[in-house]
């Protein structure tokens, strides 16, 4: 049985959610409990898969109950419920919170959260692959983008939008950015798709804290990654961002759709960025498996790991609370077809700029290139459209 706690040291909080929860009919078990210790000894006890928790207790608050939980429970979802107190705790929530709910929180966001969190370990099976991703707090960064925001922040010229700049070439500044800004830590409002725009609305100084004081990006150590198959991705991720944008918008998708399609094409290859980091030998043995047996990489990642890179790229990705179709994209970016929706959405998008963009730079392939799905465009009858697609792209990537 799935088990959700919470924890709060208010007594009518508690009392509140208990009769919500008795008015909906949901498939998971809650427990109760009045503060950090009280929590810890429920935990040691019976298994838990998410914890939901306030900030402002006494004896023992959200942020240090959270890394106790971390620490030895690391597959927990952690939801920080709590008002908008003082950005000192806001900041230290960050650092151990999957997600953050501001209160006072509707009865519909409040189960929306705590049920995609229990439904997102359908995507990835393996216990351990869980584990590791709930524990990262941070996606790192490539290196040239990562001094680049350190210098620019410690430079009295810096602006935001140079700031924002950097952050949308990056991939695991843009995740993390998102997850701020998407999970209401600062109260702003929600679904903000676009990295720069998010920078913006943190502003300077929260920026500051977060990079300088909290550390929430990480430089990724490229010394020691070759043969990991990150050759080039940074370049592939931002490139397959915007065909992917621009796809969408050529098939008159409205705007949400659009700006979906962009960031998820930048993240979609996220998780070869926390394998490569977290599990490298077996990276490596999976990009050889992949040359020597004719596969594609999601296949040997698939006898190595019991799990593709998508799949663990959008764990992290809902885990940390970034809209449905980003982390619908990313999971099913190599096999559209078993995605739930129908019609053209931002993994149809991301599927067919993945697909060119491999096409583009068939020279350095470090890796089988990555298959299109002809049967899934030809079920939204856009098999004449990816003809099209593919002689504009390599039009222009050939002049
Ligand atoms: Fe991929
Ligand atoms: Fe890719």
């Amino acid at each position: 049985m799935t088990r959700v706690l919470f924890v709060d040291d208010e007594p009518k909080v508690l009392r509140a959610i208990k009769r919500m929860l008795a008015t909906v009919n949901c498939d998971w078990e809650a427990d109760f409990a009045p503060g950090g210790r009280e929590a810890l000894a429920l935990l040691a006890q019976t298994p838990f898969d998410v914890i939901v928790s306030d900030m402002r207790m006494p004896e023992m608050d959200g942020a240090a109950l959270l890394a106790e939980v971390t620490r030895l429970y690391p597959h927990v979802a952690r939801i920080v419920l709590s008002g908008h107190s003082e950005q000192e705790s806001i900041l230290r929530a960050v650092g151990v919170a999957h997600q953050f709910l501001a209160k006072p929180c509707e009865t519909d966001r409040l189960l929306e959260v705590v049920g995609r969190a229990i439904k997102l370990r359908e995507l990835l099976a393996d216990p351990k692959l869980r584990t590791l991703v709930s524990r990262m707090s941070r996606v790192p960064s490539m290196p040239q983008a990562y001094c680049e925001m350190m210098e620019q922040l410690q430079s009295s010229a810096s602006s935001l939008r140079d700031l924002g700049a950097i952050v949308a070439r990056d991939v695991g500044m843009t995740a993390k950015i998102l997850q701020i800004v998407n999970s209401s830590f600062f109260g702003l409002p929600r679904h903000v798709p676009d990295p720069a725009y998010a920078v913006c609305m943190l502003g300077l100084e929260v920026l500051q804290s977060l990079v300088l004081t909290i550390h929430v990006f990480a430089e990724l150590p490229v010394e020691g990654l070759a043969g990991v198959g990150l050759h080039d991705l940074w370049r592939h991720s931002t490139a397959t961002g915007a065909l992917a944008k621009r796809v969408a918008a050529k098939e008159g998708c409205d705007r949400q759709v659009c700006d979906h399609a962009l960031t998820a094409g930048l993240l979609h290859d996220t998780g070869k960025l926390i394998l490569a980091a977290n599990r490298t030998e077996e990276c490596r043995e999976a990009v050889r498996l992949a040359r020597s047996d004719g596969i594609s990489l999601p296949e040997a990642e698939r006898r190595v790991f019991g799990a593709t890179h998508a799949e663990v790229g959008a764990y992290l990705l809902g885990l940390w609370g970034l809209p449905d179709a980003v982390v619908e994209a990313v999971a099913f970016h190599h096999r559209p077809t078993d995605c739930l929706g129908r019609g053209f959405a931002p993994v149809t998008a991301v599927h067919i700029a993945n697909a060119l963009e491999h096409a583009r730079s068939a020279t350095s392939d470090e890796q089988p290139p990555d298959v299109l799905d002809a049967a899934y465009l030809a079920g939204l009858g856009l098999t004449e459209r990816w003809t099209s697609w593919r002689e504009q792209c390599l039009e222009g990537a050939h002049s």
